[in-house]
């Protein structure tokens, strides 16, 4: 368990940098990660590089006993060099040019901003790849973060054509694959193909989903140039990339297997306000985030890479959402502590110092602008502390798992078929209440091995592919298959034996109609003599499996074929929560149902608890009569973090 701080040196006198580099030390922090925005200071004029600055600032940190993570500054190319080539911009959904001045301004198909990139990469790889304080490379920074992913340019729409050809080889597969024949969109080349832009009403939804996967690949072989280089040049080092939360725009699975560690950028209280979470949730968790969202992703990319951890940690309040609290004193400890619990290999804030000048003045730091502690420093001493009587501990496998797939995602994206409907909200949804039901959840790929889960769950996935149906047959657990799941094929069409497609191997069911349902209308549902509601999204399903709810009007919504279960509609939290209780038991899973704003997780012979709530919460009942804690007491204090022996 490390921990870590990012920083800027670049941006203090350097006479500060000794006092810096000794104070982080002091902290107990090990990884300081610098240089990811710094291109304009490394080479001031093309092809002359100014190292000498950067050296001093490696060694001062290495001085104090600090390694570094080494960011490569490739998200901020520098003036001069758009200049020279501003070919390289991407261009957005509405043809404009996203030009200099912030940063992210490269689209991922520029072959010659490829190569500036790979230039620069090597340059610094061949300078401290093998420099004894270097211990970890990010790889450029938050790719896709605002909205970069998608480009518009003549060089994407070349580089589509490129990659369809490769795809379908031919263009009547494409024709076929995407049925253009509707509406009188046949192509007779590749050469005639553009990206998805500028249609009168909705784009081919296929078309739609290759250009996103294609998007995916070009951010995918755009890192794995640098990943190449880097290796060569940088041996025995790892190599990690910083993810975001609620981001889904290429395929972290893929860019996982590709680097070392798998790292995101946890902004609390930034995400709860940007995300489509109830006004109620929002004032209620106004200063510590929700309660799921932090460890939501946490379970997902640790399924994405070897190692994962939390590359930026909010501090303080942020700049860049509509709204910017400040944390609830003791919650920049429990984020950060709820990292180390889901078995986070490092967790480093953002940033050291708060920076006086340009964009983010107004994002807190660990120190403040003048150089004093801001309030997040003291809840880092403090888990520099609790980390030494924690860090013996590993994570195990959980004993759910639910499957995530990116391209799921995009699928659903591409037409969702009733309003703020996808396959994020509905794996968001069913870990909540997988969590509220005390439980540890392993968030998968569908080419992930599922033996030893005693219950997987679904979560709405539109495309099954082969192996992933084989290992659900193989697998002896609990399968929960929800609604969607299996309704379309790879190339998005329905499949010509209906949904769930190929998962009717293994139970005798056909979906024979859905309907999406506007906000506040609820479909009654009885199970074990209880009425309960589905919301959204219902399913006529024609089965022969036994059933085991039904709607009000007898149709069937539960159906359970042996250890198969599917549910034909949208459950309110209620309900899911009964039928994974359900399943739980049969599966052999102890369930320990929490108050709504605790959530626990165990981490090899530790439970923890957490309360994002604002009022304290017992554990009485939660934690065992006379529990041995190693940290916190029974009564957990709003913020509070507690873990005992399990
Ligand atoms: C992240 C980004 C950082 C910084 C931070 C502010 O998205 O990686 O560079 O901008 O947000 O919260």
């Amino acid at each position: 368990m490390r921990l870590g701080v990012c920083y800027y040196p670049e941006h203090w006198p350097e006479s500060r940098w000794a006092e810096d580099a000794q104070q982080m030390a002091g902290l107990g922090l090990s990884l300081i990660r610098i240089g990811e925005f710094a291109w304009s200071r490394f080479e001031p004029e093309p092809g002359q590089y100014d190292w000498a600055w950067f050296d001093r600032a490696i060694d001062m940190l290495a001085a104090a006993g600090l390694k570094v993570i080494l960011g490569t500054p490739t998200a901020t190319p520098p003036k001069w060099l758009v200049d020279r080539d501003p070919d390289m911009f991407a261009v957005d959904a509405q043809g404009q040019v996203r030009g200099f001045g912030s940063r992210r301004h490269y689209c991922f198909s520029s072959e010659t901003y490829r190569a500036e990139c790979r230039r620069i990469v090597t340059a610094m790889g061949e300078r401290y790849g093998e420099h004894p304080a270097v211990a970890m490379w990010q790889t450029d920074n938050e790719y896709g973060c605002h909205d970069t992913i998608e480009s518009y340019s003549g060089n994407a729409r070349r580089a589509f054509r490129r990659w369809l050809a490769r795809r379908y080889g031919d263009v009547a597969a494409l024709n076929a694959a995407w049925g253009t024949v509707f509406w009188s969109q046949e192509y007779r080349s590749f050469d005639e193909v553009d990206p998805p832009l500028g249609t009168v009403t909705e784009p081919n939804p296929s078309h739609v989903v290759d250009f996103q996967r294609f998007s995916s690949d070009q951010v995918r072989s755009f890192n794995d140039e640098q990943v190449e280089i880097l290796r060569r040049l940088s041996p025995g080092r790892e190599i990690t990339h910083n993810f975001m939360g609620g981001f889904t725009a290429f395929d972290h699975h893929a860019m996982g297997s590709d680097i070392d560690v798998a790292t995101w950028d946890s902004y609390p209280l930034g995400f709860l306000d940007i995300s489509p979470f109830s006004d109620a949730e929002k004032q209620r968790y106004l200063r510590q985030g929700h309660p799921d969202f932090q460890a939501f992703h946490h379970d997902l990319y640790r399924g994405c890479s070897r190692k994962w951890g939390v590359m930026e940690q909010q501090p303080g309040p942020v700049n860049w959402a509509p709204n910017n609290p400040a944390p609830l004193d003791g919650m920049v400890r429990l984020w950060s502590l709820e990292a180390l619990a889901h078995g986070a290999d490092l967790v480093s804030w953002f940033r050291w110092r708060q920076c006086p000048f340009a964009q983010e003045q107004m994002h807190a730091g660990l120190l403040r602008v003048d150089a004093e502690p801001a309030p997040a420093f003291a809840e880092a001493a403090e888990v520099a502390r609790d980390v030494t009587l924690i860090s013996d501990e590993t994570t195990r496998q959980a004993p759910v798992a639910l499957v995530w797939s990116y391209d799921g995602q995009w699928i659903h994206q591409a037409q969702p078929q009733g309003q703020g409907l996808d396959l994020l909200r509905q794996a968001f949804e069913t870990y909540t209440v997988l969590r509220r039901l005390g439980l540890d959840v392993d968030i998968v790929s569908p080419q992930s091995d599922l033996s030893g889960y005693a219950l997987v769950v679904l979560p709405g996935l539109p495309h099954v592919e082969h192996a992933l149906l084989d290992q659900l047959k193989s697998c002896s657990g609990q399968v929960l298959m929800l609604c969607r799941s299996g309704s379309k094929t790879q190339s998005f069409q329905l499949p010509a034996n209906l949904a769930p497609g190929p998962l009717q191997d293994l139970m005798a069911l056909k979906i024979t109609r859905v309907e999406s349902l506007r906000a506040g209308i609820k479909e009654r549902v009885d199970l074990d003599g209880q009425a309960h509601g589905v919301q959204r999204w219902r399913e006529a399903a024609e089965t022969a499996s036994p059933v085991r709810a039904c709607y009000a009007d007898g149709a069937p919504f539960w159906i359970q074929e042996s250890r198969f279960s599917y549910l034909a509609g949208w459950p309110e939290d209620e309900l899911l929560g009964r039928v994974l209780a359900d399943l739980c038991r049969e599966a052999g899973i102890t369930i320990m149902p929490v108050h709504e704003d605790v959530r626990l997780r165990s981490l090899g012979g530790l439970r923890f608890a957490f309360n994002y709530g604002p009022e304290p919460v017992s554990l009485q009942g939660t934690a065992p009569e006379g529990a041995e804690y190693v940290l916190g007491a029974s009564e957990l204090a709003p913020a509070g973090v507690a873990a005992w022996r399990i």
